[in-house]
C-alpha cells in the first residue's frame, strides 16, 4: 500500500504520522507546494520510526508528483484552513482551484488511486473531484463523518463518564456546523441506547457540542484541528488497505440513496479495497430524515457556489 498525502500542514502531517504508526502501508509520500516543507516533515517523522516502531517509509516532495507514482490511495488535505469565526463554506473560492489541480496531478501519476478528500468545504470539494475527474463513485471518499462521529463518541463518553471505546454512534449529513446529523437515537453504550442513561436535555447538548466540534477547536487553537482529522483519515486508509469491509460515515456521491441525488454527503459506507464497496441505507426516523434532507439542501447550496467560482 502506497499512500500520497497532499498538503504537509498540520492535518496532512498528522495523516502521515498516524498512517505510519499504524504500520499497514509500505510508503507515504507527503507533498506540499512550500519549498522543502514536505521533505522536512517527512524527515522529522522518519526520525520517529525507531522510537515508535514502524517500518513505513515517509518521503517528502515539493510539488513533484513523480514521487507519488503508483499510489493506491491519495489524500487531499491542501487548501487554506479556517480561522476562528469562519465557516468551512467560506473557504470554497481558494480551495476549489487547489483541489481541482491537485486531483488531476494525482491521477496523472496514479491513475488507479482512490482519492480521500479532506479539504473544506469537504462535501463540496468531494463533489468537485467527482465532477472534474469523472472517476467511478467508489473511488472518491469525503472524510468528515468519521471525524464527526469520533467527536460525537467523545462527547457521549464525557457525558456518561466512560471510555470512548465503550460507545458507538454515527454522524451523517454534511460536514458543517449546521449540516451534521448526529444520530443520538441510535447511539449506544455497549449495546444499550444512551437514552437509557441520559436526559433529553443532555442528549441535545451532546448533539449541539458535536455539531460545533470543529469550530470549538478552531476557537481554541486559532486554526483548524489536526489530530482527530489525521486519525480519522488513517482509519479510512486502513480499511482500504486491509479490505476490512468496515462501515464508516463518509461523503459519497448519491444517486437516489436516501432519496437524494447529485451531491456528495455523509452516509454510512462500507469500505474495502475498492474504496466505497457500498452505501448502506439505514432506517431513519422521520426527524432524522428531515434533518438529512435539510442538510443536503445546505450542501447543494454550497455546490451552487462552485459553478460561480469555477
Ligand atoms: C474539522 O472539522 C478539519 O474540517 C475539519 O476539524
Amino acid at each position: 500500500m502506497k499512500v500520497t498525502v497532499v498538503g504537509a500542514g498540520a492535518v496532512g502531517a498528522s495523516c502521515a504520522e498516524y498512517i505510519a504508526i499504524k504500520n499497514f502501508a509500505s510508503e507515504v509520500v507527503l507533498v506540499d507546494i512550500k519549498e522543502g516543507y514536505a521533505e522536512g516533515k517527512a524527515m522529522d517523522l522518519m526520525q520517529t520510526a525507531s522510537l515508535n516502531g514502524f517500518d513505513t517509509k515517509i518521503v517528502g516532495s515539493t510539488n513533484d508528483y513523480t514521487k507519488t507514482a503508483g499510489s493506491d490511495v491519495a489524500v487531499i488535505t491542501s487548501g487554506i484552513p479556517r480561522k476562528p469565526g469562519m465557516t468551512r463554506e467560506e473557504l470554497i473560492g481558494i480551495n476549489a482551484g487547489i483541489v481541482k489541480t491537485v486531483s488531476s496531478s494525482i491521477l496523472e501519476h496514479s491513475p488507479n488511486a482512490i482519492i480521500i478528500v479532506v479539504s473544506n468545504p469537504m462535501d463540496t470539494m468531494t463533489y468537485l473531484v467527482h465532477k472534474s475527474t469523472n472517476l467511478p463513485k467508489n473511488r472518491i471518499i469525503g472524510m468528515g463523518g468519521a471525524l464527526d462521529s469520533a467527536r460525537f463518541k467523545y462527547r457521549i463518553s464525557e457525558a456518561l463518564g466512560c471510555p470512548a471505546s465503550d460507545v458507538n454512534g454515527m454522524v451523517i449529513g454534511g460536514h458543517s456546523d449546521k449540516g451534521m446529523v448526529p444520530l443520538i437515537g441510535k447511539a449506544v453504550r455497549n449495546s444499550v441506547p444512551v437514552s437509557e442513561f441520559l436526559t433529553e436535555e443532555r442528549m441535545e447538548q451532546i448533539v449541539q457540542d458535536t455539531k460545533v466540534g470543529g469550530a470549538t477547536l478552531t476557537g481554541l487553537l486559532g486554526t483548524s484541528a489536526w489530530y482527530a482529522p489525521g486519525a480519522a483519515v488513517s482509519e479510512l486508509v486502513r480499511a482500504i488497505a486491509e479490505d476490512s469491509q468496515k462501515m464508516f460515515p463518509c461523503s459519497a456521491l448519491l444517486e437516489g440513496e436516501y432519496g437524494l441525488n447529485d451531491l456528495s454527503i455523509g452516509v454510512p459506507c462500507v469500505l474495502g479495497k475498492n474504496g466505497i464497496e457500498r452505501i448502506v441505507e439505514i432506517e431513519l426516523s422521520d426527524a432524522e430524515k428531515a434533518k438529512l434532507t435539510e442538510s443536503a439542501e445546505g450542501v447543494k447550496k454550497t455546490n451552487g457556489l462552485l459553478e460561480v467560482n469555477a
